[in-house]
């Protein structure tokens, strides 16, 4: 049932990989993901809990799949650079790790995340980055368009990318960015897409370890309230997808702290700046709805708050049998 090349790579069963999304990917969602046959992605941001805490979570998810996961890390130009230590502590219980590159990929890293037996994927904007990602050691691509939540990379849509992309590597490529239905699923892949990548609409799912009132706000979106903006940029200022809604909360809120956030790692509580790009984790205290509520134009999918594992099935079945169609 819908084997490509990503689920013969990475040993899953259905071709959805959940975008590792920080701490709101943390071992519970993971897990449900892979169960369901995805590629579950633990969210490690730029290495937030260090060694001990990536390991931890990832022996929690391990505990709760025996079938395959990745751990996810940003990578910035010009930012310190990810301890070696976090990268060992994910390719030695993750099947794979990936970067998205917001800088050259690495050769040295790539080759350190291999050497502990993990496959390496990189996520990326154009083709020219893949073609360099693939040149730098990565065994597959997801390629991120323009319609993509959270920080995007791309400055065009998905498909035009996709096309470039395919052309440009010869490795798997999944596709990034709007996808949230079966029928986006099932144009992504007759595209060529090798796999899809899931973000906004697992924020939705029952594991995700955000606030509620982030996730009914997705609910009550539509993919018109998406906005590529670089409103929350305070710390790290790159283009990324929101809800429109907390772009005008925001500019609308009066003073510079809009609420507490909990650090999953120590259990501590820390201010969030106003336009910081911190999206509120379970826990958040304070005006959620003004803080950055990282959505894609894929929104408009998201009906209700679900397990993950019924998201996926209802996307493959779904893509599945559309697909049937044309055969
Ligand atoms: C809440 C949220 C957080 C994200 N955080 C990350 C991240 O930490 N690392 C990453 O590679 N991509 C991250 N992304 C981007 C996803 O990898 C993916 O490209 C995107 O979600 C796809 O678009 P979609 O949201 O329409 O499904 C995030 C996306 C969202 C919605």
């Amino acid at each position: 049932m819908l084997e490509t090349r990503f689920t013969r790579l990475v040993g899953c069963t259905v071709p959805i990989q959940q975008a590792g999304m920080g701490a709101a990917s943390r071992a519970e969602l993971t897990a449900a993901v892979s169960n369901a046959g995805g590629l579950g992605m633990l969210g490690c941001g730029f290495g937030e809990g260090g060694p001990d805490g990536i390991a931890l979570q990832l022996t929690q998810t391990r505990a709760l799949t025996s079938r395959p996961v990745g751990a996810n890390f940003v990578i910035i130009d010009g930012a310190p650079p990810i301890d070696h230590a976090c990268l060992e502590a994910a390719a030695s219980l993750a099947q794979l790790v990936e970067f998205f590159l917001w800088a050259a990929p690495d050769p040295g890293l790539i080759d350190l995340v291999h050497q502990l037996g993990a496959l390496v994927s990189c996520q990326v904007g154009s083709a020219e980055e893949a073609k360099q990602a693939v040149d730098a050691g990565a065994d597959m691509i997801a390629a991120q368009g323009y319609e993509a939540g959270g920080h995007v990379r791309s400055t065009v849509g998905l498909l035009p990318l996709l096309g470039e992309v395919l052309e440009a590597v010869d490795v798997p490529v999944v596709a990034a960015g709007g996808i949230g239905t079966a029928r986006a699923m099932a144009a992504a892949l007759a595209a060529g897409a090798d796999g899809v990548r899931v973000g906004t609409r697992f924020v939705a799912s029952v594991e995700a370890w955000v606030h509620p009132g982030y996730k009914q706000a997705l609910i009550d979106a539509h993919a018109e309230d998406s906005v590529y903006t670089r409103t929350f940029s305070l710390g790290w200022d790159a283009p990324h997808r929101v809800l429109r809604s907390a772009v005008a909360a925001a500019e609308a809120f009066d003073g510079d702290i809009v609420g507490e956030r909990v650090i999953w790692w120590n259990n501590t509580h820390a201010p969030l700046r106003r336009f910081a790009p911190g999206m509120p984790f379970e826990g958040t205290t304070g005006a959620v709805e003004a803080m950055a509520l990282f959505a894609g134009e894929s929104v408009g999918g998201v009906r209700q708050v679900q397990p993950a594992g019924d998201i996926v099935r209802e996307m493959a079945e779904g893509a599945e049998h559309l697909l049937r169609r044309w055969t």
